[in-house]
């Protein structure tokens, strides 16, 4: 039986379509314990009913490995690299003209299906036709030539390039933009905004001889999420709660930190269990608000990832942001959504915050990663009242809104949200499978789209996993204290996902 089955599931074997959507998890898993029975054998392929590839003109079809990772080049180089700077983060260095699509390639030739892309930063893969034909064209050249200073001389065609490209896919209920560079520089203006936003909001209500706030630099404070990451600049550093060596040795902020709700996972199963966690952040969300009001340091802003990815992939229900957004409101603080992680369509909706169904869902919704620079969507009261209270030189780039342009309207042509979708019921499909037939290695799989994550039983087994995917030609990303987050382009395909969870399988089988 395992041998004809390894037959069927060997690379190049004629494979059908999967055909079992997302049902409720219960049924999911009493589906995987009969599908797995047959899977126990080590070394045997994870069974992957593979959907019909649909093949790309520009990429490559699997993985293929010469070296372990880092191979030779990549270390002689990172000794070179290592006179001039620390090169501790340094995973190993690539071959860019040689990566396609899916597929990155390194400096010792080896090609890697990569499913972290830039820490979540390549929308539809590696040197796609679409976009080196914008490079190409000669009606661009000068805004990669030109970088302007954009809250001063901003090109002639700015504001319908705006109009074209991120306004088309504006949040519902935020007429304004302001673009920036990163993520790190847009949470942090967005902060700024929120303050100058706050000042205007507390003097018209005459409140703020309540507050004997001093005049010109008021306290005031900022309320983030245990787990949250927002950056590593000072102000959002002071909101990123996720790992110590992001703050070490770095002064902060004495500014209001709310439990995250610690959910079970599959969601569905857990749901009373899940509600009650949620309830109990919710309560210490409004006594921190209370708390710091009462110590002369109002909240003037929350700030929450749709889901806390750096933190570890923490998910929360529609009904827990809704509530805190109305928490929010109803003490006078403003609302924003940190979708620079999951903003850009990787969850199967193009931002997060869609998922919680409802049409006023903050006030600001901050961007950067897939959407090629940075920014942040805001609505009309959210605008300062003079120039240059936001302001830095380059505040953006233009020629990576033309990027933008074009990824957009490949996300639009490729039906890429859906796309997204598919491919994340087969991944997430898959990691329930393994984490059934593996429970002494996996657990706690979850995921929006292909925004997905799997726990290891601890941080040294899920380093090692990482370790030995790489070298199999799977390049994954950890997340948390012992998550594997899965970050692919929204060009992954259903045929990606069984690629990867057969050399996933691979891993674990041989796994002490
Ligand atoms: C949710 C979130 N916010 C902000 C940032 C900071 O972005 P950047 O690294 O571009 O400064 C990140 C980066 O990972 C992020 O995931």
């Amino acid at each position: 039986m395992l041998s004809v089955l390894n037959h069927l599931y060997s690379p190049g074997a004629v494979k059908g379509r999967c055909s079992v959507s997302l049902p409720m998890a219960s049924v999911l898993l009493t589906f995987s314990l009969r599908h797995n029975l047959r899977l126990v054998a080590s070394g045997c392929r994870y069974v992957s009913k593979t959907a019909p590839k649909t093949l790309s003109e520009f990429e490559y079809d699997a993985p293929s490995m010469k070296t372990p990772v880092p191979g030779p080049k990549s270390q002689e180089l990172k000794k070179q690299l290592g006179e001039i700077q620390n090169v501790g983060a340094i995973n190993f260095f690539c071959n860019y003209e040689e990566s396609r699509g899916n597929y990155l390639v390194d400096a010792d030739g080896n090609r890697m299906l990569d499913l972290y892309t830039q820490i979540s930063s390549v929308p539809i893969g590696y040197n796609h036709p679409a976009l080196m034909k914008a490079v190409t064209n000669p009606n661009n050249l000068s805004a990669f030539v030109n970088r302007p200073a954009l809250g001063i001389l901003p090109p002639e065609n700015f504001p319908e390039k705006l109009i074209e490209t991120l306004l088309s896919v504006a949040p519902s209920g935020m007429t304004r933009l302001q673009t920036m560079a990163c993520g790190s520089c847009s949470n942090e203006n967005a902060f700024k905004s929120m303050f100058i936003w706050y000042r205007v909001s507390v003097l018209a209500c005459s409140y703020v001889c309540l507050f004997k706030q001093a005049p010109g630099c008021p306290d005031l404070s900022i309320l983030s999420f245990m787990g949250g990451f927002h950056g590593r600049t000072l102000g959002c550093l002071a909101t990123t709660h996720s790992k110590v060596i992001h703050k070490l040795d770095i002064p902060s902020l004495d500014w209001p930190i709310a439990p995250f709700p610690r959910l079970q996972y599959p969601l569905e199963e857990f749901a009373r269990e899940n509600s009650q966690e949620e309830a109990r952040c919710l309560e210490e969300v409004e006594d921190l608000i209370v708390k710091w009001r009462q110590k002369g340091k109002p909240v003037a802003g929350v700030v929450v990832e749709p889901i806390q990815a750096e933190g570890g992939d923490n998910h929360a229900s529609s009904d827990f942001f809704i509530k805190l957004r109305n928490i929010a409101r109803k003490h006078g603080c403003a609302f924003h959504a940190d979708e620079v992680q999951t903003g850009g369509g990787a969850t199967g909706k193009f931002w997060a915050h869609e998922h919680w169904g409802t049409d006023d869902p903050a006030d600001i919704v901050s961007f950067s990663k897939k959407m090629l620079s940075g920014g942040y969507y805001h609505t009309d009261e959210l605008q300062p009242d003079k120039g240059y209270r936001i302001f830095n030189t380059w505040m953006g780039d233009p020629s990576k809104n033309l990027f933008l342009s074009e990824v957009l309207n490949i996300i639009r042509r490729e039906n890429l949200l859906e796309e997204v979708t598919r491919s994340g019921k087969a991944l997430l499909q898959g990691l329930y499978e393994l984490q059934t037939q593996y429970p002494h290695l996996l657990s706690r799989a979850r995921g929006q789209g292909t925004f997905c994550a799997i726990d290891a039983r601890d941080d040294v087994t899920r380093d090692n996993l990482l370790l030995k995917t790489r070298d199999k030609g799977v390049l994954l990303g950890g997340c948390g204290e012992r998550s594997i987050r899965f970050r692919p382009a929204l060009v992954f395909k259903e045929h990606h996902a069984h690629q990867f969870l057969n050399i996933f399988n691979d891993v674990l089988a041989e796994y002490k």
